[in-house]
């Protein structure tokens, strides 16, 4: 598994905004948007690509096009689809696969609820994002339910991170495929509810309201 803590001073004004609780809905929405936008910046460095030869008003020249297959963007419900139109805008011809995992608040284990994914991923790059990487258990379920269907390549894309919720991603996936993490910080610690600290309480709710 490879970290990679996107260091800018944008990413990290964007993220001191989403963290300040007085920030709402609407504000929280927009800034998780852009502030994906910037991580998929930094999470695509490796994206595969083809040369292309193409004609300018004045020449011939030799470009650069993504390669198929297209790559595929997972989203992992509810908290997760606030990440998509910023992944969406840096990689237009994208597609959108869905994962359901809901984490059960008493074992803080990951259960699948939904899924919308396509049957075979051999060779695809694929992008999960998902806000918070808190214990891990979802993100793991999420890695292993593509590695099942063949990904070998998986990139995720969370807003923060905790320790203990990489340390998990290290153990289970260890070295046995592509795995890159890609987040905006890693914060100090995971309290006895799982939240994130300091964090920026539960994304699903400060995306869209709690729902009771
Ligand atoms: N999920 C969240 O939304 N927030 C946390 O801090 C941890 C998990």
């Amino acid at each position: 598994m490879r970290l990679h803590v996107a260091d800018h001073p944008l990413i990290a004004h964007k993220l001191t905004v989403l963290r300040d609780v007085r920030t709402p809905s609407p504000i929280f929405r927009q800034l998780t948007e852009e502030l994906v936008t910037l991580l998929a910046y930094e999470a695509t460095r490796e994206i595969r690509t083809v040369a292309e030869e193409i004609d300018t008003p004045v020449a011939r020249t030799t470009g650069t096009t993504l390669a198929e297959p297209r790559p595929l963007v997972v989203p992992i419900l509810r908290a997760g689809l606030g990440m998509l139109e910023g992944m969406t805008r840096l990689l237009p011809t994208a597609e959108v696969g869905f994962l359901g995992l809901q984490r059960n608040e008493e074992t803080l284990e990951a259960v699948t609820y939904a899924n919308r994914l396509p049957d075979d991923l051999t060779g695809r790059q694929c992008f999960v994002v998902d806000p918070m990487l808190a214990t891990g258990g979802t993100l793991v379920a999420s890695i292993e339910y593509l590695f099942e269907r063949g990904a070998r390549d998986v990139t995720c894309v969370c807003l923060l991170a905790a320790p203990e919720g990489l340390r998990m991603v290290q153990e289970a996936i260890g070295d046995r495929a592509d795995v890159t993490i890609v987040t905006a910080a890693v914060d100090d610690h995971l309290n006895e509810k799982g939240y994130i600290i300091p964090g920026l309480g539960d994304a699903g709710d400060r995306l869209y309201g709690v729902i009771d």
